[in-house]
């Protein structure tokens, strides 16, 4: 855990020399206690206030969002606005990098953090956490399709060819279904459906692990809660 400056600093949103005067003067309590070293290393479990006020900091954030389409999964956004555009607090704009991508013309789900650790937890081939997509189809889907697809098919690419890893698959309707990999290749649920003589015409992410879109609608975010974040960490 962050020593008592760091988390008055970040949790009050002010000047480290700010916080320090705070600390010193006495206006910090840890668990009800005054306390007047800044460098004192806090426990999980310690609970800091000001002015009787809990101070809300987490040493990480982690947030699930539902990207709309139109929105790159970049920082950079040249050619469509950046889906962090879509997050409305400047300080977490600044420090959330993205888990993973999502195509520009994909929706759904996609995790936000500062945390590195959970970067490679949850992006990590080796990790084998499942993402399951909603897709629809440009042409009818047969059984037969569906079969290859679990089983794996065949990529080729310019360079190289690889076999997908098993996978979840299940008929919707006779254009869409629903695929779950626990692999995340660029534009892999594209290719997969090209290598059954199909083509993608509406792709989105409903779950990464555990984890759904739930109640989000379009746009929006919430934090995940410290059994999901668990989950990605202890995988
Ligand atoms: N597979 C794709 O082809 N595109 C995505 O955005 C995600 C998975």
């Amino acid at each position: 855990m962050a020593k008592l400056i760091k988390y008055v600093k970040e949790g009050l949103n002010i000047e480290r020399k700010l916080a320090k005067v705070l600390i010193k003067t006495g206006q910090i309590e840890v668990n009800n206690k005054v306390i007047l070293d800044p460098a004192v290393n806090l426990k999980k479990e310690d609970k800091i206030s000001y002015l009787g006020e809990l101070i809300d900091y987490r040493e990480y954030e982690y947030l699930a969002l539902y990207k709309k389409e139109g929105y790159v999964s970049s920082r950079n956004d040249e050619k469509a606005p950046s889906l962090l555009n879509l997050i409305n607090d400047a300080r977490l704009k600044k420090r959330l990098k993205l888990v993973g991508r999502l195509d520009t013309d994909t929706s759904g789900l996609i995790f936000l953090t500062d945390d590195g650790d959970f970067i490679h937890k949850v992006t990590s081939p080796k990790k084998d956490i499942e993402k399951v997509y909603y897709v629809e189809l440009e042409n009818k889907i047969t059984e037969e399709d569906i079969e290859k697809l679990k089983q794996g098919v065949l990529i080729r690419e310019r360079n190289t060819e690889y076999l997908t890893k098993p996978a979840k698959c299940k008929m919707l309707t006779e254009k869409s279904i629903l695929l779950g990999i626990a692999e995340g290749r660029h534009h892999q649920v594209k290719k997969m459906m090209r290598a059954v003589g199909n083509e993608v015409t509406l792709l989105k992410r409903e779950s990464i692990g555990p984890v759904t879109l739930g109640g989000l609608n379009p746009g929006e975010y919430r934090n995940l809660t410290e059994d999901e974040v668990k989950y990605f960490k202890n995988n």
